[in-house]
């Protein structure tokens, strides 16, 4: 495939994951606000457990909150599922697009684990699997909740733990999104809808539903909120080589977890004093930033000056056989990103990001495939500083 299809096609998918993900979390946060929102009826009326009025556009919307009940069925019924549903396929689309395939080089790092292409993907998609299973057991066979919270919690520093000991800093934080995200789909496939349906054919064929099936979905449901936050920020984090390749990234990644979990608990409470969560969240942040900071303070400063022609064996030796115009990387056969480092103007127009990518995070080279040395990464931030403190 020619690189501007590739990169369209790519384009394409991210759009529409971004656009499904929006529909979908909106909805989930539109609906957790409606649940915080209703109130009782003035006059009592059947099988209404809460009513409110929104007004919105113009108009004034009347919502009931109801038990569905024989002989009451509406006409059309409204569900809830091809947000998620898009949002996933899309971002598993992407998943291959951007990790999968090309060797899987940005989801191995030779340095954390030896795989091969084949390997990392067999190993993504295993874990992605067992990861669901466990999840589903502990909440589906244990009775205990104060149990399956602190179990669903270890869990997750299990995740991150192995993640980011078998695949490279960027395809740990990927692969963790990509586990929670899987478990968000199925808890609606697997555990909310069917419940749903069962309850809508009992009520069709008149009965009176088994109502149980409405609390075990909302648990999922409710589950699927605090999974919002981590998973953005997992996504987002993505930009910033500095956080997934850091030697804490692990502790990073679940400082960044368990924070949005708590934004989460403190937006949609309806208890003020439970708010206190965003205390923990604030502080949680504020590490990922000292931890961070001190990365970027290690950044070497510039002795003496140091000309272009003293940096530019290196990127020559390091860089260009995937940042060409045409690279000679074995996997790489497409310039990355654009990014062709080449000559003096081409590297200059990159100065912030390699600083980033190459000095501080050490991202780049990526999987240090060219064999950096330190010294190499010392003169290269040396170098880089004196032009970008000489261009403010
Ligand atoms: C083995 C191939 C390879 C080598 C060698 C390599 N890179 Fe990269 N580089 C990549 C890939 C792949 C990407 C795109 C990653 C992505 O899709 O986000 C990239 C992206 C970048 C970016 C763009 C980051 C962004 O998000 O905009 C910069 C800057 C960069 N590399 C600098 C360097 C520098 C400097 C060196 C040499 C010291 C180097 N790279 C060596 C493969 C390589």
């Amino acid at each position: 495939m020619s690189e501007s299809l590739h990169l369209w096609f790519e384009y394409i998918l991210r759009f529409s994951h971004l656009v499904a993900g929006i529909a979908w979390i909106g909805s989930s946060f539109y609906f957790i606000w409606l649940d915080s929102a209703f109130v009782a009826p003035e006059t009592p009326k059947r099988n209404v457990d809460g009513e409110l009025f929104m007004v919105h556009g113009g108009f004034y919307y009347q919502v009931e909150k109801r038990k569905i009940f024989p002989g009451e069925l509406p006409k059309v019924l409204h569900w809830f599922k091809w947000e998620a549903t898009l949002t996933w396929i899309t971002g598993f689309a992407l998943l291959i697009a951007v990790y999968y395939i090309n060797g899987a080089t940005l989801l191995i790092d030779q340095q954390v684990m030896n795989l091969t292409q084949w390997q990392a993907i067999g190993l993504s998609l295993g874990l992605a699997t067992a990861g669901w299973f466990i999840y589903d057991f502990i909440w589906h066979r244990i009775p205990s909740k104060a149990f399956n919270v602190v179990a669903s919690l270890l869990l997750l520093v299990l995740i991150i733990f192995i993640n980011t000991r078998t695949f490279s800093g960027r395809g740990a934080f990927i692969q963790t999104g990509f586990m929670m995200g899987s478990m968000m789909l199925l808890n609606v496939w697997v555990r909310i809808l069917p419940g749903q349906k069962k309850m809508v054919e009992d009520a069709q064929a008149g009965k009176v539903p088994d109502y149980s099936f409405s609390a075990k979905a909302k648990i999922r449901s409710v589950h699927n909120t605090y999974f919002i936050f981590p998973v953005l920020f997992i996504m987002l984090s993505n930009h910033y080589s500095v956080i997934y390749s850091h030697p804490e990234n692990a502790l990073l990644l679940i400082l960044l977890s368990v924070s949005g979990a708590m934004v989460r608990h403190a937006m949609v409470t309806n208890k003020p004093v439970e708010r206190w969560t965003l205390a923990p969240a604030a502080i949680g942040i504020a590490a990922l930033v000292f931890v961070t900071a001190k990365s970027y303070s290690m950044a070497p400063v510039t002795e003496g000056e140091i000309s272009f022609e003293q940096v530019q064996p290196v990127f020559h030796a390091r860089c260009i056989s995937c940042h060409a115009v045409k690279p000679t990387d074995d996997v790489i056969k497409e310039t990355p990103k654009g990014v062709v480092l080449e000559n003096e103007a081409q590297i200059r127009q990159h100065l912030p990001k390699i600083m980033e990518m190459t000095v501080v995070a050490k991202s780049m080279p990526l999987g240090n495939k060219t064999n950096m040395t330190e010294e190499e990464r010392r003169l290269v931030g040396a170098w880089v500083q004196s032009q970008m403190s000489a261009r403010q």
